[in-house]
């Protein structure tokens, strides 16, 4: 077993009961694995394409267009909302949202009318209470006024990300963000007084010629104003960005793994010191201000992916088999087929159960949390421990790499570290 090289890019996902109280209670059962199918919440995943540059480092589905038609696409998302809804059976009121989250891209750059016309929607044909999240990611650079956030408050958003990644210049420069330090930090105050404890903010870590003291000063910089969410990445070079090529061409080197270990250490001592719980990979919070859209996905609650490259792992009305769903990628490609189809999804594949059980082992060696034994046992008709390799599951017990107890198994923070090697382990 070697120790972590990576932080594993958080893997992103994307509900409405009849009152409050219905989501709380049918949440909290559904979590202990006791609720019906057919009641089981829910999720909804929004993608804006756009941004306004290109960062040198993302592959995510994103476009910098200086005429963005928002008219058309803002229709297009309500098309495309309305006929999934009616499609997978949700529009039926016996479900409950559990999250929606506005994902990109940059969402910061849409209008509010967008959001506002997806949450009427949503409110239309489910029923959005007080406490279903909605989160919406936004950048520094387009999130200049207070009044602008409190505008998106106002409309329904109860929860904000913003990718800051660095709050050093040079680092900015060299990741082609278009905001400064200062823009960052003005936007995270600006968002800390609009949702007080319902900020979360993204780092990335691992720079070319980043130090391990470099990289302890942002820290305990950031430790000094951050609300009660971080998520930090770890760097990845991923294929088809300016960053593959300039490491490719040997103008970039990165931290090696030692150094990335060693960061990744500082990281949860730093965070803990100041009472952040390592709950995810690449996700920390402190009075419990766990991102619920992110921990929905992690124990294979369905969400609904919307807009162009948007995909999904929804469950047939009827049947219950899980499918996942995929959307055209390009903007123009999507609006078009919302438009005349009603619809951008082009591919739904049955999840075959062998596929679910990998993908909850997966994300719950991930979490601290873990994996709840009844939940596994209700999505996929098996024991988890029947399913995972029982040689290796006792290795790792022995090892102090995973905790078994009536309710769940869960990797230690020293198993969390090594999560992906753990669960190719565990495989059966
Ligand atoms: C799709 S971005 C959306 C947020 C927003 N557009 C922004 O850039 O601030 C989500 C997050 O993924 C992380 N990310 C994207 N590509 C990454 C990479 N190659 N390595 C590490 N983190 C990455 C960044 O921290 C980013 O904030
Ligand atoms: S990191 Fe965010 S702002 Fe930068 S290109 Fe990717 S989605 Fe756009």
């Amino acid at each position: 077993m070697t120790r972590l090289r990576t932080l594993t890019p958080l893997l992103r996902p994307a509900s409405f009961p009849t009152s409050a109280k219905a989501l709380a209670t049918s949440t909290a059962l559904f979590n202990k694995g006791v609720v019906a199918p057919d009641k089981e919440p829910f999720s909804v995943y929004i993608h804006w394409p756009y941004c306004s540059s290109k960062c040198t480092y993302c592959n995510f589905n994103k476009y910098v267009d200086p005429n963005v038609d928002n008219e058309r696409m803002e229709r297009a998302l309500v098309t495309e909302l309305k006929s999934e809804l009616v499609h997978w059976g949700l529009d039926q009121g016996n479900r409950p949202i559990r999250s929606v989250y506005f994902g990109g891209g940059t969402p910061s750059l849409a209008r509010p009318r967008m959001f506002k016309l997806v949450l009427d929607t949503l409110s239309s044909m489910c029923a959005l209470t007080k406490d279903t999240e909605i989160s919406m990611e936004g950048n520094p650079s387009s999130t200049t006024s207070i009044e602008a956030l409190k505008a998106l408050r106002d409309i329904g958003i109860n929860r904000y990300s913003l990718g800051i990644q660095s709050f050093q210049e040079h680092i900015l420069t060299e990741l082609g963000r278009d905001h400064t330090p200062s823009t960052a930090l003005k936007s995270l105050l600006d968002a800390r007084t609009v949702w007080p404890g319902k900020v979360s903010m993204d780092l990335i870590m691992g720079h070319a010629g980043q130090t391990l003291d470099d990289w302890i000063k942002e820290l305990r910089f950031t430790m000094d104003i951050v609300d009660d969410h971080l998520s930090l990445y770890q760097l990845t070079v991923e294929p088809g960005t300016a960053l593959h090529t300039d490491v490719k061409q040997g103008k970039m080197t990165l931290p090696d793994g030692d150094l990335s270990t060693d960061m990744y250490e500082a990281t949860i001592q730093l965070t803990r010191e100041v009472g952040f719980e390592h709950y995810e990979v690449s996700n920390f919070a402190r009075n419990k201000a766990y991102s619920m859209h992110n921990s929905g996905h992690w124990i294979g609650i369905d969400y609904l992916g919307i807009g162009p490259g948007a995909h999904g792992r929804v469950s047939h009305p009827h049947t219950r088999q899980k499918f996942r769903t995929f959307n055209v990628r390009d903007p123009a490609g999507w609006m078009r087929e919302c438009e005349e189809q009603g619809t951008g999804r082009r591919k739904t594949d049955a999840i075959e159960l062998e596929d679910s059980k990998r993908e909850l082992l997966v994300l719950g060696m991930r979490t601290r949390r873990g994996i709840d034994l009844d939940r596994f046992y209700q999505l996929t008709g098996q024991g988890l421990l029947e399913f995972l390799n029982k040689d290796a599951t006792a290795w790792c017990i022995d090892a102090g790499l995973l905790q078994l107890s009536a309710a769940s198994l869960s990797p230690t923070e020293r198993g969390m570290a090594v999560a992906d090697e753990l669960s190719v382990r565990l495989l059966p």
